[in-house]
């Protein structure tokens, strides 16, 4: 190959990957506009546009689903796509969704991206909420257990009550920082999360902002399935789960 052959490669190689990084950041300037996936969607068109009242399901403080509630069905993601492969499970819809989302970070450079929560069950949430509780006790020993029990409550959900016991949301964290905390929000993958997870379904269900909507404090890492219809909506209006249902 000469050398005016390297440079065209080069060059070229430069222009694609400059193509493809600008497809990946792009938000279009118009709504209508649609979104240049990065990845072959064939296998997750399907879920991603799944309209069901099942993924409109409300679980917050006010609106209890109650230690009975499971999900119909679940299933794995795979965990290539997981905290240190951890088996995690989502509803089975939202599992492929889930799979779309983190493939197509990876597609867009956030190598470091992976889910580390998804489904909970009422028993595991329990378990959450008390260890959660013990931590607060032991930090505060002049503090009451009620007065514990209202920190732990400003972010995590008192078991019966949890979006994750829905299997319709998960945490994403970064491999190179593996505790949940909003340091993700400086990650590169979030501002691309803010702008782009709608087009796969999911949604910021607890944003910095509306704290006292969704009663709980800031979760840059928390993203919740609504479908794409719904998703588009709440993202373009600004809007959370709550007044979106309201
Ligand atoms: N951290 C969220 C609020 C939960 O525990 O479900
Ligand atoms: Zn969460």
């Amino acid at each position: 190959m000469t050398k005016r052959h390297l440079k065209l490669t080069a060059a070229t190689l430069a222009i694609t990957a400059a193509l493809s990084l600008a497809a990946c950041g792009g938000e279009p300037d118009h709504p209508e506009e649609t979104y240049d996936y990065q990845i072959d969607m064939n296998d997750y068109n399907n879920a991603i546009t799944k309209q069901d009242e099942v993924y409109l399901l409300l679980a917050n403080k006010k609106t209890v689903l109650g230690s009975d509630y499971a999900p119909k069905s679940l299933s794995k993601v795979p965990t290539e796509l997981t905290l240190y492969g951890k088996e995690i499970q989502l509803e089975s819809n939202v599992a492929l969704a889930a799979e779309a989302l983190v493939r197509e970070l990876h597609a867009c450079g956030y190598t470091d991206i992976v889910v580390t929560s998804g489904y909970r069950s009422y028993e595991y949430q329990q378990g959450l909420f008390n260890t959660y509780l013990g931590q607060e006790m032991a930090a505060h020993p002049d503090w009451s257990r009620k007065q514990c029990e209202e920190e732990v409550l400003t972010y995590s959900a008192f078991p019966g009550t949890s979006e994750h016991q829905t299997g319709l949301c998960m945490d994403l964290i970064s491999v190179d920082h593996v505790s949940l905390d909003e340091t993700f929000a400086k990650n590169p993958a979030y501002a691309w999360l803010v702008e782009n997870a709608h087009h796969f379904g999911f949604i910021l269900r607890y944003p910095s902002d509306k704290t006292d909507i969704t009663g709980y404090s800031y979760e840059p890492w928390h993203y919740r399935f609504v479908g794409v219809k719904a998703a588009t909506a709440i993202h373009e209006e600004g809007l959370t789960l709550e007044e979106y249902l309201d």
